[in-house]
């Protein structure tokens, strides 16, 4: 087409010239063919550089966006707590990200990774390319080059199974897979077809969830139990007084207080779980203010004192005079009161409690020792959940539910502060709850703080009371 074009093209330039320029020599003529052929040759060659150019510049844009794609879905499978694994029908390992290699033997390449070199993946593959890295060799059960095979990965049926079905009938499987380390974890697996030739699986860590799930339903359990117990004394006296015992002169009131000491128990514990709730949702208004620490300390030791003189315990007092904190001093007391409360009924006969507290980067460490009998490691880590007695057979001989540390930390953590327990068992324990530690009101020229950022010094400490608030 194009040749038949040129000659015809030729044609008419030759009848045209000849038209034109009937006399013509030849040598004329030459000289105008040539400058005709060398102003078309110019114009040609540019349009077609030019065609070059936006080609090339195309190509070029879409190399960028497929590197941007992956670079993309590279940050994005690095960021996923999920581990995730992309696996072809034969059962080969393609992709997979480094969450992934927490949960089955891949190696580690610090990033999501490549482990394929050939199959029919299509855009899978090209896609990544990129972003990719080849696993190395020595970690690698692919020891000559080949992609990882699933089964070298991970040996546990249940998610071999869940890939092969997902892989050979096309559908959505998932599993719950328990998988042991350092500490075993528990994983929602959902494995999915992914085009025609791969398959996706996703791990979701649900150890924290399943955690949780147990100590809601221990909690349930508990409350039920802490209820029944004093519901059951006050149906029986009440019962014993209605079969005749009213008219027992030496016993009748005897009976009458102790109904009345259930009765107080059980509204404590309803009082307790509704101000715990109140807290947890948030409901609570806490009215924050600059509060001299040795106040509210010597306020609770001295509270404190009859019972602990009942037990022999001493409780000491180590507060620097001059230190203020930013607290609602109502929560402030509460939290001290079931500290020291705590000090002193599991304490031993003639012991001793020590509340100290220290300044150090704009928070304020209070601590409250004692020199009881110290609380197992394995009830260390649930004793701040709510309705949770260490040593129960202990525990039931002193009063108490096991709902004061529930709220002990909440309170501390609407303070913005944390806490933290150490003990050792037959020597004590240690409770350590942090706050922000607050300008004295003469500091800022005798006006009384009413906000919280009011109460604390400016700059770095509220800058800690906003973040760790937030
Ligand atoms: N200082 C301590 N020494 C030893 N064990 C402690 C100490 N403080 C707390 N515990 C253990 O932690 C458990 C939970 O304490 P928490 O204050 O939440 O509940 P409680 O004191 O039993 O009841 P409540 O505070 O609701 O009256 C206690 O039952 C006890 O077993
Ligand atoms: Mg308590």
């Amino acid at each position: 087409m194009v040749t038949v074009s040129s000659v015809l093209a030729f044609a008419l330039y030759e009848t045209v010239k000849t038209l034109l320029f009937p006399r013509i020599s030849i040598i004329a003529s030459h000289v105008i063919t040539i400058t005709v052929a060398g102003i078309l040759a110019f114009f040609l060659s540019r349009y077609a550089l030019a065609r070059y150019n936006s080609a090339l510049t195309e190509i070029e844009r879409q190399a960028g966006i497929t590197k941007e794609a992956n670079r993309l879905l590279s940050a994005v499978l690095a960021s996923l707590q999920e581990g995730v694994v992309i696996v072809n029908n034969a059962m080969e390992v393609v992709l997979y990200n480094t969450a992934a290699t927490r949960m089955v033997k891949l190696p580690d390449g610090g990033q999501e990774s490549w482990a394929h070199r050939s199959g029919d993946e299509g855009e899978v593959r090209s896609g990544l390319r990129s972003g990719a890295r080849e696993p190395q060799s020595e970690e690698s059960p692919s020891l000559s080059g080949r992609p990882p095979r699933l089964a070298d990965a991970t040996r546990d049926p249940a998610i071999n199974e869940a890939f092969r079905r997902a892989a050979g009938e096309r559908l959505l499987v998932e599993t719950r897979v328990e998988l042991a380390g350092r500490e075993a974890r528990a994983y929602q697996l959902q494995v999915a077809p992914l085009g025609s030739a791969l398959v996706v699986g996703v791990f979701h860590d649900i150890t924290e969830l399943e955690r949780l799930e147990k100590v809601r339903r221990e909690f349930f359990a508990n409350l039920s139990h802490e209820l029944r117990t004093p519901l059951t004394a006050i149906l029986a006296f009440s019962e014993t007084l209605l079969g005749g015992a009213i008219d027992d002169r030496e016993n009748n009131v005897r009976f009458i207080e102790k109904l009345h000491r259930h009765a107080e128990r059980m509204a404590e514990l309803i009082s307790d779980i509704s101000d715990l709730s109140a807290i947890e949702s948030g409901g609570l208004k806490l009215a924050f203010g600059p509060v001299l620490l040795i106040d509210a300390v010597s306020e609770i030791a001295a509270l404190m004192e009859p019972s602990a003189a009942e037990r022999g315990v001493t409780i000491a007092v180590s507060v620097p005079a001059d230190l203020y904190v930013v607290a609602d001093p109502t929560r402030l007391g509460q939290i001290l009161n079931n500290l020291v409360d705590n000090a002193v009924k599991f304490n031993r006969q003639g012991g001793k409690v020590t509340v100290s507290a220290e300044e150090k980067e704009g928070q304020v460490a209070v601590s409250v020792e004692d020199s009881g009998s110290g609380i197992p490691s394995a009830d260390l880590s649930r004793i701040f959940e709510r309705l949770y007695r260490a040593d129960k057979s202990r525990s039931r001989k002193v009063e108490g539910s096991g709902l004061g540390l529930a709220i002990v930390k909440h309170l501390v953590q609407s303070h913005g502060g944390e806490i933290s327990a150490a003990s050792e068992v037959g020597k004590g324990s240690r409770f350590t709850f942090t706050l922000p530690v607050a300008l004295a009101p003469s500091q800022k020229m005798g006006a009384a703080p009413q906000s919280i950022q009011d109460a604390v010094p400016q700059g770095d400490s509220t800058a800690v009371l906003e973040t760790r608030r937030a």
